[in-house]
């Protein structure tokens, strides 16, 4: 049994383990049984994909799963989070899949005894969306090097775009940042969006993260105009190349409506392979 906190705690080569089997998962060739363990789902910051398809695919390896909520919990009478935890912990739960808006939040949990699976951490890193994000490449290219990819819009408040640019970069692909200045930092070099839209493999948009006090400096229109993906973009982009969001995405600010499911989007497939890069992190945690 094995905690799945950051992709940094891995070598390329699980990585690459974890990203084959979770295709395998796709195809229905992986053998897997988790029954009898009972796992929680404890999301302390909102979500649908994260949560829900961690579910899914908890289900599908037969696990016993509780849903944990904030909203109804003692949380409410002054408990703090790590107690919350032990408390999970003294039930004799098998796993916890933790969100939480504090950066490495995991650190104090580091003496409890259930395995811990990250689902998002602040601003510092979403491990489980950046696998299922190298499931979709390497499913559309079978390879990571050398491919090119543009990490598009708010970097500043993004853990998706933080842990990506370093896993990709420890793969060997190319990773560049691209969108307005307020929202750039020194996480990769920076490319203009024009320049991103013909050189890219990969153009991975993100939304501004409000809830994280992001704030952006022109209207919705302005914004879509100026670094958001439009049909006359897409048509300006490589003839193999593919976009990506880990949503949830704001149609008509930073992906224009018809982009969403055009034929280069890759945007639903990454919420499907979501189900099966879960599944393999499952399984690497608990064989
Ligand atoms: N991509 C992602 O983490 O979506 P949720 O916030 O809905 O889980």
């Amino acid at each position: 049994m094995r905690n799945f906190l950051t992709l940094d705690d891995l070598s390329e080569k699980e990585i690459l383990k974890l990203v084959k089997d979770a295709l395998l998962f796709k195809k229905n060739e992986i053998e897997c049984d988790l029954k009898g363990k009972i796992i929680a789902n404890m999301f302390f910051e909102n979500s649908t994909r994260t949560q829900y398809s961690f579910n899914t695919a908890e289900e599908k390896l037969g696990m016993k799963v509780i849903t944990f909520n904030p909203a109804t919990s003692s949380l409410n009478k002054g408990e703090s989070f790590y107690d919350t935890v032990k408390t999970f912990e003294s039930f004799g739960i098998d796993g916890m899949v933790i969100r939480h808006t504090n950066n490495e939040y995991y650190k104090e949990l580091k003496d409890i005894k259930s395995v811990l699976i990250n689902a998002g951490d602040g601003t510092g890193n979403h491990p489980s969306q950046s696998l299922l994000d190298l499931v979709t490449i390497y499913e559309q290219f079978n390879k990571f090097d050398n491919l090119n990819i543009a990490i598009v819009g708010d970097i500043l408040h993004s853990r998706v775009a933080h842990g990506n640019l370093k896993v990709m970069e420890r793969l060997g692909m190319n990773t560049y940042i691209s969108g307005p200045k307020e929202f750039m930092d020194n996480s990769s070099k920076f490319i203009p969006f024009k320049d991103a839209i013909s050189e890219m493999d990969i153009i991975m948009l993100l939304r501004i993260q409000r809830e994280r006090n992001a704030v952006k400096s022109m209207s919705d229109s302005e914004y879509l105009e100026n670094y958001g993906l439009t049909m006359d973009k897409v048509n300006a982009m490589k003839k193999d190349a593919i976009i990506m969001h880990p949503a949830p995405f704001n149609r008509n600010v930073e992906i224009a409506d018809d982009v969403v499911e055009c034929p280069k989007s890759k945007i639903f497939t990454q919420m499907n392979n979501g189900v099966y890069a879960r599944c393999s992190i499952l399984n690497h945690c608990f064989k």
